[in-house]
């Protein structure tokens, strides 16, 4: 969501801006601008659409010169899509452009304020008023650096901030809250971004910017400061990661390559934190003692993040024998919720940067709970305030549907409730080793439902189902929280209306809907519900559903003598069901999704990562 990149150094920056925003496309915009030093002005080229309208503009950054700029992908909060509304905005008397990620909630007063003291505004964003603000105080003392700190101490709300300033070409500053910001050390010029991707094709040194810091940089430069205004120092990161990590290699999309690359993930998530039979989870620091004074665990998160809490809601319960909920984090912090000391509160992040959970986290810990956090990016906002940390090591996940980092995420807790049950003596030994077995053999039994024959019928089934307007997920058990997800990917990417419901809920309202060609995905993996999910499909089918099922290969002749169509998967354990279950229906999806012609790695108006509430 918002996409920074601004450079500084010897090389001509339009190119290496416009570079840097096609690498944060999956975060999700509308728009796109880029502003640079030139021939003794500040020259801003801006476009609504696709990063290729901007490209187009200023042939390819050959139009512009200067080997100082900013540029911006901007994801619309304030103000539909337009140009005008894109960034970078210049400030009214042309000294000071900004591009921003985030909100600034104080905007209107500020506004209000700026226009009285005669500045005018072209847009309709809270930005505009960040580049006016600065200007306003620059007129007064002539320095850039006091200027935008006097209108950071202004400004309230979510920011990553980048700023030009005409009267001194050669610095740009960036300063940051709420919003991610990285700095990176190059040899050939300086850099920030919203995200490693965008400059990493030019260094692989960086640095993650926390709440309150600001640098000051030229091409040979940097200079950082801390909130209260004191000198730091910052020592870079080594990124070991390789660009095509971020890259397609070779597949149509960046889902497909990253539905492919889940047995990798997954292998990298488990494999370290399994030892002499044992899970040791050496990041963490939950003992014996405090796991017996919990009385409830919530599990906050946001889109499949919570949909992996709801599927975590029967492993932990079944497992630990602890109450838990799952509460989207949009949610909690109005629902009153009961924290304290004997409340865990577990956050489930891919980004680590989503507004909503990040938020929820600050407040249950502001309410005395301790929180643990599984995230997928290292240094992000909800990895550093956390108590604790479990990181899921998915590699950077580009498409904006999310695959493999549930998939990950969902292997954590399995981790996690074997790390607690084990502490709490909660699980037999015999239960422990099978559990910790399986999840071993999981990336193989993943590898195995990623077979060319497997996808090609999968594939097959998308092209007999493609055309369905709407589509009805039903299951038992965790098949009913996996259901949410398969039916969450339907909707996101292919824009089918698609409803999940617990199967035993069907004669409960939702059965008033399936008319003849209704689809519905039946999901039916656990063995012991099996005949009741059965009762369920035939139920449908009498009122003319489509019925596409999903149940475990040794099911195969039985789920037959029913439905014409059915995807199967390896049985596993029990618990473990679901990590397997959703593969078939990431790749049903996004079949479905090509065969409708969407842009199945940026689904319109959604974004990667929700920096705003
Ligand atoms: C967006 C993404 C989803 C993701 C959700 C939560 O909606 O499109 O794929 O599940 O945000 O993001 P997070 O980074 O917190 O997991």
């Amino acid at each position: 969501m918002c996409g920074i990149v601004g450079y500084a150094g010897n090389a001509q920056a339009a190119p290496i801006l416009l570079d840097g925003l096609s690498k944060l496309e999956y975060r999700g915009y509308d728009s796109a601008g880029v502003c640079l030093y030139s021939e003794g002005t500040l020259k801003v080229a801006k476009a609504k659409g696709r990063l290729m309208n901007l490209s187009n503009m200023i042939d390819g950054g050959n139009a512009v010169s200067g080997t100082i700029g900013i540029g911006h992908t901007r994801w619309a909060t304030h103000g539909a899509p337009s140009d005008v509304n894109s960034h970078p905005h210049m400030a009214d008397g042309g000294k000071i452009v900004v591009v921003h990620n985030g909100i600034i909630e104080n905007y209107l007063q500020l506004k209000e304020r700026l226009i009285k003291a005669g500045k005018s505004f072209q847009s309709e964003t809270d930005t505009e008023v960040v580049a006016n603000l600065v200007e306003f105080y620059y007129e007064d003392s002539h320095d850039f650096l006091t200027a935008v700190r006097q209108a950071i101490s202004r400004i309230e709300g979510s920011y990553a901030l980048g700023l030009l300033c005409v009267d001194q070409p050669d610095t740009l500053i960036a300063v940051k809250k709420d919003s991610p910001l990285i700095f990176g050390f190059g040899s050939d010029g300086n850099f920030i971004a919203s995200d490693v991707p965008a400059i990493l094709s030019y260094t692989r040194e960086v640095s993650y910017l926390n709440d309150g810091d600001m640098v000051v940089f030229t091409k040979n430069s940097y200079r950082f400061y801390n909130a209260a205004g004191d000198e730091i120092e910052k020592t870079p990161e080594h990124i070991t990661w390789e660009i095509d990590a971020a890259e397609k290699g070779g597949y149509e999309h960046f889902m497909l390559k990253e539905i492919n690359e889940q047995p990798k993930a997954l292998r990298d998530t488990i494999s370290p934190r399994i030892k002499g039979g044992e899970v040791v989870l050496d990041d963490i620091k939950l003992t014996a003692d405090y796991l017996k004074g919990l009385k409830r665990i919530y599990v906050v998160a946001c889109g499949s993040a919570y949909y992996v809490g709801c599927v975590g809601k029967y492993i932990l319960e079944k497992t630990c024998r602890i109450p838990v909920e799952p509460i989207l984090a949009s949610e909690f912090r109005y629902a009153n919720p009961i924290l304290g000391e004997d409340t865990l509160v577990l956050i489930i992040s891919q980004s680590g940067e989503t507004a909503d959970t990040k938020s929820a986290l600050m407040e249950a810990k502001a309410q005395g709970s301790r929180t643990l956090a599984i995230v997928n990016v290292v240094g992000s906002a909800i990895a550093k305030a956390a108590d604790d940390v479990i990181y899921t090591w998915a590699g950077p996940e580009i498409a904006v549907a999310t695959t493999k980092a549930y998939s990950t995420q969902l292997s954590v807790i399995y981790l996690l409730a074997m790390y607690i049950a084990r502490q709490l003596g909660t699980v037999e030994q015999e239960e422990y080793a099978q559990v910790l077995r399986a999840l071993e053999e999981l990336p193989e039994q993943v590898m195995k439902i990623l077979a060319p024959e497997n996808i090609e019928q999968i594939q097959y089934y998308a092209s007999r189902c493609f055309s369905h307007k709407d589509a009805f997920f039903i299951g038992r058990n965790v098949d009913s929280a996996v259901g949410l997800e398969g039916s969450l990917k339907l909707k996101e990417i292919a824009y089918v209306h698609s409803e999940a419901y617990a199967a035993g809920e069907l004669k409960h309202g939702p059965i008033s809907l399936i008319e003849d060609g209704t689809l519905v995905v039946a999901l039916a993996t656990v063995p012991e519900l099996f005949d009741k999910t059965m009762s369920n499909i035939k139920e449908v089918r009498a009122r003319g559903a489509n019925v596409l099922a999903l149940t475990l290969d040794c099911f195969d002749e039985e789920i037959h003598k029913t439905v014409e169509r059915a995807m199967l998967v390896p049985q596993t354990h029990l618990l473990l069901q679901p990590s397997l279950t959703v593969v078939p229906l990431q790749i049903f999806s996004y079949y479905v999704a090509v065969m409708r012609g969407c842009d199945v790695d940026k689904p319109r108006n959604l974004a990667k990562s929700v920096t705003v509430e």
